[in-house]
């Protein structure tokens, strides 16, 4: 059966970029561009969810990320449940696949999940039967911030990206948004380059498609966007870096080093950001160079997109 968007789409779940097929993607853009447009997004016509039940669960903390799905959902119709682990069994001893069985036994069509393990999303989606939805898994993968990254580098730079070359600085090894960014911007076209300091880079970087720079003044030679990311302390056993003021003379994004890039080029960032370590204030906040406010638009749209998709597959409207 066609679906309502034009485009085939059988996917069941969205846990990683690599389940994707260039199809996949496109359309899951398209309906990320569709949604953008706030009329649009408001639009009860657009309650393509309705009667449908989405679960936040949520294992670790997060602002933007559950904060857009919960918008995404109700704005689609669904009714939203949001379990922070802070309010939930798992506090009292349970396991995750007690906790699955629980929320299995309570139908929700779609489980969004945030977890510190790798894969645990993953080992969700064996167990329910509804759609289940990586909002992040460790230092794995966060899909959804890939696909909100590239719907917003499409607003600045149009649908093609082949050919732009994108520097993605800092901690690369604990970061899932690294992983996951780096499959959807090669599958795109882009030129993608890592840069940080070799104690933040894995060692078999080389071979997932990038070039990896150590110093900015190199790596960011020609290049059109360059995306900042979180030390994420959080995950580090032991000191990666040895102080962060050390960090920011060599690493941290300021004027004189995004002139190292293109005189055009455009700055983002995941958030949440840590000015003055990673970025300063000055880089951030100014409206002629910074993607991040757009990021965060791009977010919501991105997972209407997504849940829409997902939601019609169930269906079988696709
Ligand atoms: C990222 C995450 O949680 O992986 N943030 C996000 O989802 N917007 C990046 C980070 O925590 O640094």
């Amino acid at each position: 059966m066609a679906s309502s968007y034009g485009y085939p789409f059988e996917q069941q779940h969205c846990l990683s970029i690599s389940q994707f097929s260039r199809p996949d993607i496109e359309t899951l853009l398209s309906l990320g561009e569709h949604y953008l447009n706030l009329d649009v997004q408001k639009s009860p016509d657009n309650a393509v969810l309705t009667g449908k039940t989405l679960v936040n669960l949520f294992f670790e903390n997060s602002t933007r990320t559950q904060k857009s799905f919960e918008i995404a959902g109700r704005r689609l119709g669904a009714d939203v449940i949001n379990m922070s682990v802070a309010q939930s069994s798992v506090k009292k001893g349970e396991t995750l696949l007690d906790t699955a069985a629980t929320l299995n036994a309570m139908n929700p069509d779609i489980l969004v999940v945030r977890h510190s393990a790798s894969g645990a999303p993953a080992l969700l989606a064996q167990k329910l039967s509804g759609s289940v939805v990586n909002a992040g898994d460790g230092m794995h993968e966060h899909p959804t911030q890939a696909l909100l990254d590239a719907l917003t580098l499409r607003r600045h730079f149009g649908k093609d990206l082949g050919g732009i070359r994108i520097a993605i600085c800092g901690d690369i090894t604990h970061s899932r948004v690294a992983r996951s960014d780096i499959q959807l911007l090669n599958i795109l076209g882009c030129e993608v380059r890592l840069i940080g300091p070799p104690t933040l880079i894995p060692a078999d970087a080389d071979r997932w498609g990038v070039e990896v720079f150590h110093d900015m003044e190199t790596g960011l030679d020609g290049c059109d966007a360059v995306m900042m990311l979180r030390l994420q302390l959080e995950r580090m056993s032991g000191a990666f870096v040895p102080s962060k003021r050390e960090y920011f003379h060599f690493y941290g994004l300021d004027r004189s080093k995004l002139a190292f890039a293109k005189p055009s080029a455009v700055v983002m960032h995941p958030g949440p950001m840590n000015r003055g370590v990673e970025i300063s204030s000055d880089i951030a906040d100014d409206p002629e160079v910074s993607l991040i406010t757009a990021q965060v638009e791009s977010g919501v749209a991105i997972r209407m997109g997504i849940l829409h998709a997902l939601s019609e597959a169930q269906d079988g409207i696709s």
